[in-house]
Formats: structure tokens, sequence, C-alpha cells
């Protein structure tokens, strides 16, 4: 058989796998334990958040890294962190916040918003990319869509469909110009791994990425998120202390 399909998943690269045998058989500790066998699992932990950062063009002084079981994990812990942060934040719930979100976003996405506005938990706004603009987005639609309660833009970069590519950087600049208070998400999952990235560069608050799109085994994942007020928030999104 000739597989093409790597936007659906990808096998293993046997250079992966052996990278990572010694810790299924040899170094398993819980990274959380104190022992040896834990502190050598939290020392390799940390080395593969440190070289993965380092390749999307951050350090660990400016992102933190998370890893998840996939994509739809880390798109979900954005979607819903970013509604239970502010929640949090705004016990009197005077207005709804808004969110906007590309039509053509994966259901990873685009599921977890539609819900959102369902519950009554949002007001979302679809952005229908035009055909004759090549199925981008355009930076006046999204800065039209943006309201005073925007709390969070999701555009994802590449699609898992079409292959377009969404002009990331224009976006995320036009929506910090007009309210700098709007957090931006990019479900990376199609691109990273496939071509370069430069998260700086980008200017995202996160992004997520998914290990068995580019010959990871299947359940390795990550997002990443800039490190403003992490502390706080991972404990209020995760309900979890974090270094
Ligand atoms: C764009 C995009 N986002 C999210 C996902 C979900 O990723 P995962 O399969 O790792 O949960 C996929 C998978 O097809 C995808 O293509």
């Amino acid at each position: 058989m000739l597989y093409l399909d790597f936007a659906a998943t990808s096998a293993c690269h046997p250079q992966v796998w052996e990278a990572m045998t010694p810790y299924a058989l040899t170094d398993f500790g819980n990274p959380a334990s104190l022992h040896e066998a834990g502190q050598s699992a939290k020392t390799a932990l940390e080395q593969a958040r440190t070289t993965l950062l380092h390749l999307l063009g951050v350090s660990e002084q400016s992102h933190h890294l998370l890893f998840t079981s996939g994509g739809t994990e880390g798109n979900n812990i954005v979607l819903q962190g970013v509604l239970r942060r502010w929640v949090e934040t705004h016990p009197d719930k005077q207005c709804r916040p808004h969110f906007i979100v590309s039509a053509t976003e994966h259901s990873a996405v685009l599921a977890v918003a539609q819900h959102l506005e369902r519950v009554g938990a949002i007001a979302l706004t679809l952005l229908y990319p035009h055909a004759e603009n090549e199925g981008r987005l355009t930076v006046a639609q999204l800065v039209e869509a943006l309201t005073p309660e925007t709390i969070l833009c999701s555009v994802m970069h590449a699609n898992n469909e079409t292959g377009v590519l969404q002009p990331i950087e224009a976006l995320v600049q036009a929506v910090k110009t007009k309210n700098s208070a709007c957090l931006f998400h990019s479900d990376m999952v199609q691109i990273i791994g496939k071509l370069p990235i430069n998260l700086s560069a980008l200017g995202v608050d996160f992004a997520t990425a998914s290990g068995h799109k580019f010959q990871a085994p299947k359940g390795e994942a990550f997002w990443s998120v800039r490190r403003w007020g992490f502390q706080r928030w991972l404990r209020c999104v995760l309900g979890v202390a974090k270094k």
C-alpha cells in the first residue's frame, strides 16, 4: 500500500521508537516521584520540553509547554480554560464573553466553541473565509468581528482538509492592536512538525500540536502558552499547581 495520508495520521518513525524505548522499559519512573527513577524520568521530560520549545523558536523564559494525549485535548483545554479563567475573574457576570472562531476549524475546536455557545456560556462569531481569497480569512473581517467582549480568537494555521494556510501573524497583530486583552489561539496540529514554526514571530498566546501527525506514536501531543500570569491561570484552568 502507498500511504499518502499523514494529515490523518502517520506511522511512528523507527528513530522515535528507538529513542522512546528506554522510557517504556527501563527509565519508566513517574517524574513526580522523588526517588532516582522518578528524577531520571523528570530530567528526560524537562529536556524534551526544552527541545520542543527551542524548535518552536521560543524558550522556557517566555513560554510554557504542556504535554497532552492529543490535539483534541489541547484544544479543549485552551478554549474551556480561557472561559473558565474569565468566569473566575468576572464573578458579577454582567455580560457574556465573546469568542471568534474560524468556521473551517477542525471539530476539536469548532464543536467545543459551538457547545459553549449552545449552553449560553459564550457568544460566538464564526468567520467564513472567502472563496475569492483562496480560503484565507482577511484581517478586515476579523477586525470587524472583534468587540470589547471578545476574549478569544481561534484560527487554525493549516487546514486539515484543504491545506490552506491562514495569515496568522497578520491576524494576531490586528487583534492585539484593536483589543490587546483578547487572547489568540492557533490549532497548529497540521503544521507543527511539517513546516518550520516560530511562535515568537507569530505572536500567538496558545498553540496546539499533535505528535501522531509527524511520526510520533499516538497519544503524544503538546500545547504551548505564553508565560503571562501562567501560574495563576494554570491553577484556575487545570485545578493544579505547576512550577
Ligand atoms: C487541525 C486538527 N486539529 C486537531 C486534530 C485532533 O488531533 P488529535 O487526533 O491528536 O486529537 C486534528 C486531527 O485530525 C486536526 O487535523
